[in-house]
């Protein structure tokens, strides 16, 4: 969809007011269609993200005969086929924009008695998949990717995989993730140690299960064989996708909104605790649980930020916040910096350039790094940004737009349909000046 001729056009606007039910998690809705497809029983969903990334994790099980059947705009039914049910598919899996649904299912098909492939869109399609097809190949899976590593990749069913212990270089929950996947097909146990804390959505999802995965510090297994018996899994609402209210609710001021049911869980929530640092006003109100994962109602009050130097340890914590972090920064008030975070280059687009382009389009003096950026924030002025097809630029920048004087006009937002169906509404409800031409 990248190099789509959609646009948003966002012009000052005034406080945002009111309460917004965000859409559902993207991660956890991924998780809930794969494990509920390999479940004995039916799943029952509900929250589920009806994004086009996880609506493509949904078609590829459907292409392996798993029946998903909607009970609602956001309610479905997964009628799992156990562990040793799917079928071989008569296509490749197409995955469109969806890096999760990629090196998931990697982990996932290896360990599957009939061959596939993988294919996916022109972003998707320059994303680095050694880092989940070389671990895997060390349990026996035999999977061909293209000279420069990405894909298609092309899966080699019936073969044996064998559990191993794994020390990753970078903490990647998507990683982690293939291997937990393929170690339920694995003769011996597989263990993976991480070098830093990622979200652990999957850990939490399979225990929901019933499977036994244990957890100690950065380090869990699981054994392979287990069964997994169908449950009923509660999506939270996504607070990747709530970043974007958050600051725009942050920036301009009189705002003063509610967004109910957001995912709070440690892993994810660095966003939360880099914006305190800054200055922000954001309450966890009726923190309670939705079935594995902690849950919130964040009340967000629009009050003056200051830059920070973000704590590396906070990285990958909020690594898909940082787009929508580097607009608050422009707002704030002094310097904030990133170190540590070279992932940005290797997500739906080069987040660093992408942002550090965009952010000087419209006003902002920044400073590229190889592994982050700094901003020196103050204001904007306002003008043309590309998303280049990355659905949390294009969100990042309609934020901004809210306090940009000349306004904003963002191109190649098709994406935004990846993550964050109906956006352009939901933030017009809350008073965002949005407008979206074809
Ligand atoms: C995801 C993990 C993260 C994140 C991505 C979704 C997941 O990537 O950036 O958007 O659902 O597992 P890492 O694999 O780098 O942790």
């Amino acid at each position: 969809m990248s190099g789509s001729s959609q646009r948003f056009l966002v012009r000052p606007s005034g406080p945002l007011r009111g309460e917004l039910r965000v859409p559902g998690d993207k991660s956890i809705s991924h998780r809930a269609v794969m494990l509920g497809a390999l479940a004995d029983g039916i799943t029952t969903i509900e929250g589920f993200l009806p994004g086009e990334d996880c609506l493509a994790t949904r078609r590829a099980f459907e292409a392996m005969d798993v029946a998903c059947e909607e009970t609602s705009e956001t309610g479905m039914r997964i009628h799992g086929v156990g562990l040793y049910g799917l079928s071989e598919p008569s296509a490749p899996l197409d995955l469109g924009n969806s890096g999760t649904s990629m090196r998931l299912l990697s982990g996932l098909l290896a360990g599957q008695e009939f061959s596939s492939t993988l294919i996916g869109d022109a972003s998707l399609s320059r994303r680095p998949m050694r880092r989940v097809t070389e671990p895997l190949a060390r349990m026996g899976a035999q999977i061909e990717t293209t000279e420069a590593g990405t894909a298609p990749l092309h899966i080699r069913g019936g073969q044996r995989l064998h559990g191993a212990s794994f020390d990753l270089s970078v903490a990647s929950a998507q990683v982690k993730s293939a291997l937990l996947l393929a170690g339920l097909y694995a003769q011996e146990p597989t263990i993976v140690n991480e070098p830093g804390i990622s979200r652990d959505h999957t850990e939490r999802m399979l225990a929901s299960f019933g499977v036994d995965v244990p957890v100690s510090g950065l380090s869990c297994r699981v054994r392979g064989g287990q069964r997994l018996k169908a449950t009923t899994i509660d999506v939270p609402a996504d607070l990747s996708s709530a970043a974007f209210p958050v600051v725009a609710a942050l920036m301009v001021s009189g705002s003063d909104i509610l967004l109910p049911g957001v995912g709070v869980n440690p892993s994810r929530a660095g966003i939360l605790k880099i914006l305190e640092m800054m200055g922000a006003q954001v309450s966890l109100l009726n923190v309670r649980a939705a079935g594995a994962e902690p849950i919130a109602d964040l009340h967000i009050v629009a009050g003056p930020l200051h830059g920070v130097d973000v704590p590396p340890a906070l990285v990958p914590l909020a690594i898909d916040e940082f787009p929508a972090l580097l607009v608050a920064a422009a707002m704030a008030s002094g310097v904030t910096r990133i170190t540590g975070a070279a992932e940005l280059r290797v997500k739906e687009s080069d987040r660093i350039a992408a942002m550090a382009k965009g952010l000087e389009a419209v006003g902002v003096r920044v400073e590229e790094a190889e592994d982050g950026i700094t901003v020196h924030g103050g204001g904007v002025r306002g003008g043309l940004v590309d998303a280049l097809g990355d659905h949390r630029i294009a969100m990042s920048f309609a934020a901004l737009g809210a306090v940009a004087p000349e306004g904003i006009e963002i191109v190649d937002v098709a994406n935004v349909q990846t993550s964050f169906p109906g956006f352009v509404g939901a933030m017009a409800g809350l008073g965002l000046n949005i407008e979206q031409s074809a």
